[in-house]
Protein backbone atom coordinates (compact mmCIF):
# COMPACT_ATOMS: atom_id res chain seq x y z
CA UNK A 1 0.00 0.00 0.00
CA UNK A 2 1.25 3.17 -0.82
CA UNK A 3 2.03 5.88 1.81
CA UNK A 4 0.43 9.49 1.62
CA UNK A 5 3.36 12.16 0.87
CA UNK A 6 2.56 15.88 2.51
CA UNK A 7 3.42 19.21 2.17
CA UNK A 8 3.65 21.64 5.07
CA UNK A 9 3.69 25.44 5.87
CA UNK A 10 6.97 26.00 8.47
CA UNK A 11 5.89 29.89 9.07
CA UNK A 12 2.82 31.66 9.63
CA UNK A 13 0.89 30.51 6.02
CA UNK A 14 1.23 32.01 2.84
CA UNK A 15 4.78 30.35 1.98
CA UNK A 16 3.95 29.20 -1.15
CA UNK A 17 2.47 25.79 -0.45
CA UNK A 18 0.36 26.08 -3.84
CA UNK A 19 3.05 26.77 -6.11
CA UNK A 20 4.30 23.49 -4.75
CA UNK A 21 1.55 21.39 -4.21
CA UNK A 22 0.41 22.37 -8.00
CA UNK A 23 4.52 21.53 -9.08
CA UNK A 24 4.47 18.12 -6.86
CA UNK A 25 0.48 17.51 -8.63
CA UNK A 26 1.95 17.27 -11.58
CA UNK A 27 2.90 13.91 -10.97
CA UNK A 28 0.41 12.56 -8.09
CA UNK A 29 -3.16 11.09 -8.69
CA UNK A 30 -5.06 12.55 -5.92
CA UNK A 31 -4.51 15.94 -3.99
CA UNK A 32 -6.22 16.43 -0.28
CA UNK A 33 -6.76 19.05 1.97
CA UNK A 34 -6.99 18.09 5.84
CA UNK A 35 -7.67 21.47 7.67
CA UNK A 36 -8.49 24.66 7.51
CA UNK A 37 -11.57 26.50 5.87
CA UNK A 38 -11.43 29.13 2.78
CA UNK A 39 -9.27 31.59 5.32
CA UNK A 40 -6.57 29.96 3.08
CA UNK A 41 -5.45 31.27 0.04
CA UNK A 42 -3.60 30.07 -2.59
CA UNK A 43 -2.15 31.97 -5.89
CA UNK A 44 -1.15 29.58 -8.59
CA UNK A 45 0.38 30.88 -12.07
CA UNK A 46 0.45 28.48 -14.64
CA UNK A 47 1.66 29.79 -18.33
CA UNK A 48 0.57 33.52 -16.83
CA UNK A 49 -2.51 32.97 -15.92
CA UNK A 50 -3.26 33.50 -12.29
CA UNK A 51 -5.62 30.79 -10.04
CA UNK A 52 -6.85 31.83 -6.37
CA UNK A 53 -7.57 28.86 -4.52
CA UNK A 54 -9.18 29.04 -0.76
CA UNK A 55 -10.94 25.16 -0.06
CA UNK A 56 -9.81 23.33 -3.21
CA UNK A 57 -7.15 21.49 -3.24
CA UNK A 58 -4.51 22.71 -5.69
CA UNK A 59 -4.23 19.69 -7.44
CA UNK A 60 -7.52 20.49 -9.40
CA UNK A 61 -5.01 22.16 -12.03
CA UNK A 62 -3.65 18.98 -13.35
CA UNK A 63 -6.18 17.35 -15.28
CA UNK A 64 -5.68 13.77 -14.27
CA UNK A 65 -6.01 14.46 -10.50
CA UNK A 66 -8.37 13.68 -8.12
CA UNK A 67 -9.28 16.21 -5.10
CA UNK A 68 -10.57 15.82 -1.78
CA UNK A 69 -11.57 17.59 1.02
CA UNK A 70 -11.29 15.81 4.05
CA UNK A 71 -13.21 15.48 6.84
CA UNK A 72 -10.56 17.99 8.92
CA UNK A 73 -12.00 21.11 6.82
CA UNK A 74 -14.85 23.17 7.79
CA UNK A 75 -16.50 24.00 4.59
CA UNK A 76 -18.11 27.36 3.58
CA UNK A 77 -21.01 26.33 0.64
CA UNK A 78 -21.48 29.39 -0.19
CA UNK A 79 -17.60 30.88 -0.90
CA UNK A 80 -17.49 27.29 -2.51
CA UNK A 81 -20.11 27.69 -4.66
CA UNK A 82 -20.05 31.31 -5.56
CA UNK A 83 -16.30 31.95 -5.79
CA UNK A 84 -13.94 29.12 -6.35
CA UNK A 85 -16.31 26.41 -8.36
CA UNK A 86 -17.17 29.37 -11.11
CA UNK A 87 -13.32 29.61 -11.54
CA UNK A 88 -13.85 25.76 -13.43
CA UNK A 89 -15.94 24.27 -16.08
CA UNK A 90 -16.72 20.42 -14.79
CA UNK A 91 -15.50 19.06 -11.66
CA UNK A 92 -17.50 16.00 -11.42
CA UNK A 93 -15.14 12.72 -10.95
CA UNK A 94 -12.42 15.15 -9.99
CA UNK A 95 -13.61 16.73 -6.29
CA UNK A 96 -14.91 14.82 -3.70
CA UNK A 97 -16.16 16.54 0.11
CA UNK A 98 -16.19 14.88 2.95
CA UNK A 99 -19.72 14.13 4.63
CA UNK A 100 -18.25 14.31 7.77
CA UNK A 101 -16.07 17.69 7.26
CA UNK A 102 -18.34 20.48 8.84
CA UNK A 103 -20.43 22.92 7.51
CA UNK A 104 -19.36 27.02 7.73
CA UNK A 105 -22.35 29.26 7.63
CA UNK A 106 -22.72 32.61 7.04
CA UNK A 107 -23.55 33.42 10.55
CA UNK A 108 -20.31 32.08 11.32
CA UNK A 109 -18.58 34.66 9.80
CA UNK A 110 -20.47 37.68 10.93
CA UNK A 111 -19.99 36.08 14.87
CA UNK A 112 -16.29 36.22 13.83
CA UNK A 113 -15.91 39.48 12.60
CA UNK A 114 -18.37 40.98 16.03
CA UNK A 115 -15.99 39.25 18.51
CA UNK A 116 -12.88 40.62 16.48
CA UNK A 117 -14.42 44.02 17.15
CA UNK A 118 -15.05 43.50 20.49
CA UNK A 119 -11.66 42.29 21.69
CA UNK A 120 -9.41 44.60 23.19
CA UNK A 121 -6.39 43.64 20.42
CA UNK A 122 -8.03 41.76 17.31
CA UNK A 123 -6.56 38.42 16.45
CA UNK A 124 -6.80 40.00 12.66
CA UNK A 125 -8.60 37.14 11.50
CA UNK A 126 -9.82 36.60 8.09
CA UNK A 127 -13.37 37.34 9.36
CA UNK A 128 -14.59 34.32 7.23
CA UNK A 129 -16.17 32.27 10.28
CA UNK A 130 -13.18 29.83 10.64
CA UNK A 131 -13.09 29.91 14.71
CA UNK A 132 -16.53 30.18 15.55
CA UNK A 133 -17.13 26.95 12.95
CA UNK A 134 -14.58 25.13 14.65
CA UNK A 135 -16.25 26.18 18.35
CA UNK A 136 -19.64 24.72 17.18
CA UNK A 137 -17.93 21.63 16.08
CA UNK A 138 -15.92 21.29 19.21
CA UNK A 139 -18.91 21.77 21.16
CA UNK A 140 -20.89 19.68 19.89
CA UNK A 141 -22.90 22.02 17.90
CA UNK A 142 -21.87 21.56 14.60
CA UNK A 143 -23.54 20.51 11.24
CA UNK A 144 -21.80 17.78 9.19
CA UNK A 145 -21.47 18.58 5.32
CA UNK A 146 -23.45 15.15 4.58
CA UNK A 147 -26.66 16.87 6.36
CA UNK A 148 -26.97 18.68 3.61
CA UNK A 149 -28.67 15.67 1.94
CA UNK A 150 -31.65 16.08 4.34
CA UNK A 151 -32.03 19.96 4.17
CA UNK A 152 -35.59 20.20 5.86
CA UNK A 153 -34.09 18.34 9.04
CA UNK A 154 -30.99 20.47 8.91
CA UNK A 155 -33.14 23.73 8.99
CA UNK A 156 -34.67 22.50 11.98
CA UNK A 157 -31.92 21.48 14.08
CA UNK A 158 -30.48 25.12 13.01
CA UNK A 159 -33.36 26.49 13.59
CA UNK A 160 -33.54 24.87 17.51
CA UNK A 161 -30.19 25.87 17.71
CA UNK A 162 -30.46 29.81 17.53
CA UNK A 163 -33.66 29.59 19.69
CA UNK A 164 -31.61 28.20 22.43
CA UNK A 165 -29.15 30.84 21.84
CA UNK A 166 -30.86 33.60 20.99
CA UNK A 167 -29.27 35.79 24.09
CA UNK A 168 -25.77 35.10 22.64
CA UNK A 169 -26.23 36.20 18.83
CA UNK A 170 -28.79 39.20 20.54
CA UNK A 171 -25.30 40.30 22.17
CA UNK A 172 -22.91 39.55 19.20
CA UNK A 173 -25.61 41.66 17.13
CA UNK A 174 -25.93 39.25 14.68
CA UNK A 175 -29.09 38.92 12.83
CA UNK A 176 -30.45 35.07 13.15
CA UNK A 177 -31.40 33.99 9.54
CA UNK A 178 -35.43 33.31 8.90
CA UNK A 179 -36.54 29.86 8.70
CA UNK A 180 -37.67 29.66 5.13
CA UNK A 181 -34.85 31.89 3.90
CA UNK A 182 -32.53 29.53 5.61
CA UNK A 183 -34.19 26.23 4.09
CA UNK A 184 -33.84 28.12 0.20
CA UNK A 185 -29.96 28.41 1.10
CA UNK A 186 -29.60 24.54 2.72
CA UNK A 187 -31.78 23.50 -0.87
CA UNK A 188 -29.37 25.44 -2.77
CA UNK A 189 -26.17 24.20 -1.65
CA UNK A 190 -27.42 20.26 -1.60
CA UNK A 191 -28.22 21.21 -5.29
CA UNK A 192 -25.02 22.59 -5.99
CA UNK A 193 -23.07 20.09 -3.97
CA UNK A 194 -24.78 17.11 -3.42
CA UNK A 195 -22.88 15.26 -6.05
CA UNK A 196 -19.43 15.93 -4.60
CA UNK A 197 -20.53 14.62 -1.60
CA UNK A 198 -19.04 11.44 -0.29
CA UNK A 199 -16.81 9.37 2.45
CA UNK A 200 -13.79 10.12 1.84
CA UNK A 201 -12.00 8.48 4.69
CA UNK A 202 -13.38 4.98 2.59
CA UNK A 203 -12.23 6.73 -0.71
CA UNK A 204 -8.68 7.85 0.23
CA UNK A 205 -7.80 4.14 1.64
CA UNK A 206 -9.27 2.72 -1.76
CA UNK A 207 -7.27 5.10 -3.22
CA UNK A 208 -4.07 4.00 -1.29
CA UNK A 209 -4.67 0.62 -1.83
CA UNK A 210 -4.79 1.04 -5.87
CA UNK A 211 -1.53 2.72 -4.61
CA UNK A 212 -1.96 5.85 -6.23
CA UNK A 213 0.39 8.57 -5.55
CA UNK A 214 -1.40 10.76 -2.50
CA UNK A 215 -0.14 14.47 -1.83
CA UNK A 216 -1.86 15.88 1.67
CA UNK A 217 -1.93 19.55 1.26
CA UNK A 218 -1.72 21.73 4.50
CA UNK A 219 -2.90 24.81 4.96
CA UNK A 220 -1.78 27.74 7.25
CA UNK A 221 1.41 27.34 8.75
CA UNK A 222 3.17 26.18 11.53
CA UNK A 223 3.03 29.01 13.52
CA UNK A 224 -0.67 29.99 13.40
CA UNK A 225 -1.45 25.93 14.63
CA UNK A 226 -3.40 26.46 17.77
CA UNK A 227 -1.56 23.94 19.88
CA UNK A 228 2.14 24.82 18.95
CA UNK A 229 2.04 28.67 16.86
CA UNK A 230 2.16 31.96 18.96
CA UNK A 231 -1.93 31.18 20.41
CA UNK A 232 -3.68 33.50 20.92
CA UNK A 233 -2.66 34.44 17.40
CA UNK A 234 -3.44 31.75 15.59
CA UNK A 235 -5.98 29.90 13.48
CA UNK A 236 -8.77 27.03 15.02
CA UNK A 237 -7.05 24.12 13.50
CA UNK A 238 -4.00 22.32 13.65
CA UNK A 239 -1.68 22.71 10.95
CA UNK A 240 1.40 20.71 11.65
CA UNK A 241 1.80 17.56 9.63
CA UNK A 242 0.28 14.96 12.30
CA UNK A 243 -3.00 16.75 11.98
CA UNK A 244 -3.54 15.28 8.75
CA UNK A 245 -4.18 11.96 9.77
CA UNK A 246 -7.37 13.13 12.21
CA UNK A 247 -8.66 15.68 9.19
CA UNK A 248 -8.40 12.65 6.20
CA UNK A 249 -8.97 9.55 8.59
CA UNK A 250 -5.45 8.01 8.12
CA UNK A 251 -3.26 7.21 10.55
CA UNK A 252 0.47 8.22 11.08
CA UNK A 253 1.74 4.99 9.25
CA UNK A 254 -0.19 6.53 6.50
CA UNK A 255 2.21 9.37 5.50
CA UNK A 256 5.61 9.11 3.75
CA UNK A 257 7.90 11.87 2.48
CA UNK A 258 6.99 15.22 3.88
CA UNK A 259 8.27 18.60 2.35
CA UNK A 260 8.16 22.01 4.62
CA UNK A 261 7.45 25.54 3.22
CA UNK A 262 9.20 28.49 3.92
CA UNK A 263 10.00 31.50 2.38
CA UNK A 264 13.37 32.87 2.03
CA UNK A 265 12.15 35.49 4.63
CA UNK A 266 8.91 35.60 6.54
CA UNK A 267 5.55 36.82 6.43
CA UNK A 268 2.83 37.36 9.10
CA UNK A 269 -1.14 38.39 8.18
CA UNK A 270 -2.82 39.36 10.93
CA UNK A 271 -1.56 40.80 14.97
CA UNK A 272 0.62 38.61 17.42
CA UNK A 273 4.24 37.77 17.64
CA UNK A 274 6.76 38.45 14.83
CA UNK A 275 9.98 38.04 16.64
CA UNK A 276 12.09 38.55 13.02
CA UNK A 277 9.79 41.45 11.67
CA UNK A 278 11.37 44.32 9.84
CA UNK A 279 9.88 47.94 10.49
CA UNK A 280 12.30 49.36 8.04
CA UNK A 281 13.32 49.61 4.29
CA UNK A 282 14.30 46.45 3.84
CA UNK A 283 10.91 44.93 5.06
CA UNK A 284 8.86 47.07 2.62
CA UNK A 285 11.19 46.16 -0.14
CA UNK A 286 10.25 42.76 0.43
CA UNK A 287 6.48 43.35 0.64
CA UNK A 288 6.66 45.49 -2.67
CA UNK A 289 8.94 43.24 -4.59
CA UNK A 290 7.04 40.27 -2.71
CA UNK A 291 3.71 41.67 -3.47
CA UNK A 292 2.83 40.30 0.11
CA UNK A 293 -0.71 41.12 -0.11
CA UNK A 294 -3.06 38.55 0.79
CA UNK A 295 -5.55 36.39 -1.30
CA UNK A 296 -7.75 35.71 0.87
CA UNK A 297 -8.92 39.48 2.27
CA UNK A 298 -6.15 41.57 0.48
CA UNK A 299 -4.30 42.69 3.28
CA UNK A 300 -0.43 44.07 3.11
CA UNK A 301 1.59 41.11 4.99
CA UNK A 302 4.27 42.53 7.75
CA UNK A 303 7.68 41.37 6.53
CA UNK A 304 10.79 40.59 8.12
CA UNK A 305 13.79 37.83 7.95
CA UNK A 306 14.20 33.95 7.86
CA UNK A 307 13.39 32.68 11.39
CA UNK A 308 15.68 30.19 11.91
CA UNK A 309 14.55 29.28 15.56
CA UNK A 310 10.71 28.99 14.55
CA UNK A 311 11.81 26.91 11.22
CA UNK A 312 14.01 24.19 13.24
CA UNK A 313 10.90 24.11 15.73
CA UNK A 314 8.93 23.73 12.40
CA UNK A 315 10.99 21.00 10.58
CA UNK A 316 11.19 18.99 13.63
CA UNK A 317 7.14 19.38 14.53
CA UNK A 318 6.41 18.18 11.38
CA UNK A 319 9.40 15.71 10.45
CA UNK A 320 9.90 17.41 7.50
CA UNK A 321 12.22 15.64 4.94
CA UNK A 322 13.17 18.27 3.01
CA UNK A 323 12.09 22.24 2.86
CA UNK A 324 11.35 24.10 -0.45
CA UNK A 325 12.86 27.80 0.04
CA UNK A 326 10.00 29.61 -1.84
CA UNK A 327 10.56 33.22 -3.33
CA UNK A 328 14.37 33.48 -3.44
CA UNK A 329 14.20 36.10 -5.98
CA UNK A 330 12.49 38.75 -3.90
CA UNK A 331 15.70 39.01 -2.03
CA UNK A 332 17.56 39.73 -5.09
CA UNK A 333 19.89 43.10 -4.93
CA UNK A 334 19.65 43.19 -0.73
CA UNK A 335 23.49 44.25 0.19
CA UNK A 336 23.18 42.41 3.17
CA UNK A 337 20.59 39.57 4.43
CA UNK A 338 19.52 38.96 7.76
CA UNK A 339 18.85 35.43 9.79
CA UNK A 340 17.27 35.33 13.21
CA UNK A 341 19.43 32.66 14.58
CA UNK A 342 18.24 33.01 18.20
CA UNK A 343 15.94 34.96 20.79
CA UNK A 344 17.00 36.89 23.78
CA UNK A 345 14.07 35.64 26.44
CA UNK A 346 13.77 36.31 29.99
CA UNK A 347 17.86 36.94 30.17
CA UNK A 348 19.30 34.54 28.05
CA UNK A 349 19.47 33.27 24.15
CA UNK A 350 17.84 30.33 23.49
CA UNK A 351 17.28 28.34 20.33
CA UNK A 352 13.79 27.13 20.67
CA UNK A 353 9.99 28.24 21.05
CA UNK A 354 8.92 29.50 24.27
CA UNK A 355 5.56 29.57 24.92
CA UNK A 356 5.12 33.08 24.83
CA UNK A 357 7.20 34.86 21.59
CA UNK A 358 5.73 38.41 22.80
CA UNK A 359 8.85 39.93 25.00
CA UNK A 360 11.54 37.85 22.54
CA UNK A 361 13.74 39.81 20.85
CA UNK A 362 15.69 38.54 17.25
CA UNK A 363 19.77 37.92 17.70
CA UNK A 364 20.63 37.94 13.62
CA UNK A 365 23.80 36.92 11.71
CA UNK A 366 24.27 38.80 8.27
CA UNK A 367 25.08 37.21 4.94
CA UNK A 368 26.41 38.86 1.72
CA UNK A 369 23.31 39.63 -0.30
CA UNK A 370 23.33 38.04 -3.89
CA UNK A 371 22.65 39.87 -7.87
CA UNK A 372 19.90 38.04 -9.44
CA UNK A 373 17.94 34.41 -8.88
CA UNK A 374 15.26 35.62 -10.54
CA UNK A 375 14.03 32.39 -12.82
CA UNK A 376 17.11 30.46 -12.01
CA UNK A 377 16.01 26.72 -12.84
CA UNK A 378 19.42 25.02 -11.84
CA UNK A 379 21.12 24.62 -8.45
CA UNK A 380 24.92 25.71 -10.43
CA UNK A 381 23.74 28.79 -11.90
CA UNK A 382 22.83 30.15 -8.89
CA UNK A 383 25.29 32.79 -7.64
CA UNK A 384 27.84 31.58 -4.85
CA UNK A 385 26.19 34.33 -1.98
CA UNK A 386 22.71 32.73 -2.52
CA UNK A 387 24.45 28.93 -2.36
CA UNK A 388 26.12 30.00 0.87
CA UNK A 389 22.80 31.19 2.09
CA UNK A 390 21.15 27.89 1.10
CA UNK A 391 23.57 25.98 2.74
CA UNK A 392 23.80 28.43 6.17
CA UNK A 393 20.18 27.88 6.53
CA UNK A 394 20.15 24.17 6.00
CA UNK A 395 23.02 24.01 8.98
CA UNK A 396 20.14 26.37 11.59
CA UNK A 397 17.17 24.46 10.80
CA UNK A 398 18.89 20.88 10.18
CA UNK A 399 16.99 20.00 7.48
CA UNK A 400 17.89 19.55 3.81
CA UNK A 401 16.65 22.27 0.95
CA UNK A 402 15.64 20.50 -2.02
CA UNK A 403 13.67 22.41 -3.46
CA UNK A 404 14.09 26.53 -4.26
CA UNK A 405 11.79 28.39 -6.02
CA UNK A 406 13.13 32.03 -7.91
CA UNK A 407 9.71 32.99 -9.42
CA UNK A 408 5.97 32.65 -9.30
CA UNK A 409 6.00 30.60 -12.43
CA UNK A 410 5.31 26.34 -12.34
CA UNK A 411 8.73 26.36 -14.46
CA UNK A 412 11.12 28.28 -12.12
CA UNK A 413 11.61 25.68 -10.07
CA UNK A 414 15.05 24.11 -8.85
CA UNK A 415 14.85 21.02 -7.94
CA UNK A 416 18.25 19.23 -6.68
P1 LIG B 1 0.20 29.76 0.09
O1 LIG B 1 -0.96 30.24 0.86
O2 LIG B 1 1.25 29.15 0.95
O3 LIG B 1 -0.17 28.88 -1.06
O4 LIG B 1 0.88 31.05 -0.53
P2 LIG B 1 0.12 32.27 -1.25
O5 LIG B 1 -0.34 31.81 -2.58
O6 LIG B 1 -0.87 32.90 -0.33
O7 LIG B 1 1.31 33.30 -1.36
C1 LIG B 1 2.46 33.03 -2.06
C2 LIG B 1 2.60 34.05 -3.20
O8 LIG B 1 3.93 34.02 -3.66
C3 LIG B 1 1.75 33.79 -4.40
O9 LIG B 1 1.32 35.01 -4.92
C4 LIG B 1 2.67 33.09 -5.39
O10 LIG B 1 2.35 33.32 -6.75
C5 LIG B 1 3.97 33.76 -5.06
N1 LIG B 1 5.17 32.93 -5.23
C6 LIG B 1 5.33 31.61 -5.00
N2 LIG B 1 6.60 31.26 -5.21
C7 LIG B 1 7.26 32.38 -5.59
C8 LIG B 1 8.60 32.67 -5.92
O11 LIG B 1 9.49 31.83 -5.90
N3 LIG B 1 8.90 33.97 -6.25
C9 LIG B 1 7.96 34.96 -6.25
N4 LIG B 1 8.33 36.18 -6.57
N5 LIG B 1 6.68 34.70 -5.93
C10 LIG B 1 6.34 33.44 -5.60
P1 LIG C 1 -2.69 29.96 3.78
O1 LIG C 1 -3.18 28.55 3.62
C1 LIG C 1 -1.80 33.37 6.31
C2 LIG C 1 -4.22 33.90 9.91
C3 LIG C 1 -5.07 35.14 9.90
C4 LIG C 1 -5.06 35.47 11.38
C5 LIG C 1 -5.11 34.10 12.02
C6 LIG C 1 -6.50 33.66 12.44
O2 LIG C 1 -3.03 30.85 2.65
O3 LIG C 1 -1.25 29.99 4.13
P2 LIG C 1 -8.59 32.81 11.06
O4 LIG C 1 -9.42 33.50 10.03
O5 LIG C 1 -7.96 31.55 10.60
O6 LIG C 1 -9.32 32.64 12.36
O7 LIG C 1 -7.41 33.86 11.38
O8 LIG C 1 -4.61 33.18 11.06
N1 LIG C 1 -4.39 33.00 8.75
C7 LIG C 1 -3.54 32.96 7.71
N2 LIG C 1 -2.46 33.68 7.45
N3 LIG C 1 -2.16 32.37 5.49
C8 LIG C 1 -3.24 31.61 5.76
O9 LIG C 1 -3.56 30.53 5.00
C9 LIG C 1 -4.01 31.90 6.89
N4 LIG C 1 -5.13 31.38 7.43
C10 LIG C 1 -5.34 32.05 8.56
O10 LIG C 1 -4.51 36.16 9.13
O11 LIG C 1 -3.85 36.07 11.73
MG1 LIG D 1 -2.03 31.97 1.27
Amino acid sequence: MNKADLIVGLQWGDEGKGKIVDHMAQNVDVVCRFAGGHNAGHTIVVDGTTYALHLIPSGVLNPNAINIIGNGVVVSPENLINKELKQFSNLQGKLFISDKAHLLFPFHALIDQAKEKMRKKAIGTTGKGIGPAYADKVLRVGHRVGELKNSEKLTSKIISYFETNKEFFDVMGVEIPKEEELLKDIRWYKENLESYITDTTQLVWKLLKEDKKVLLEGAQGTMLDIDHGTYPYVTSSNTVSSSSCSGMGLNQKDIGFVTGIAKAYCTRVGNGPFPSEDFGADGDKMADVGREFGTTTGRKRRCGWFDAVAAKYACRLNGVDQVALMKMDVLDGFEKIKVCIGYEFEGEVIDYVPYDLEDVKPVYKEFKGWDKVEGVREFDDLPSEAKEYIKALEELINTKIGIISTSPDREDTIVR
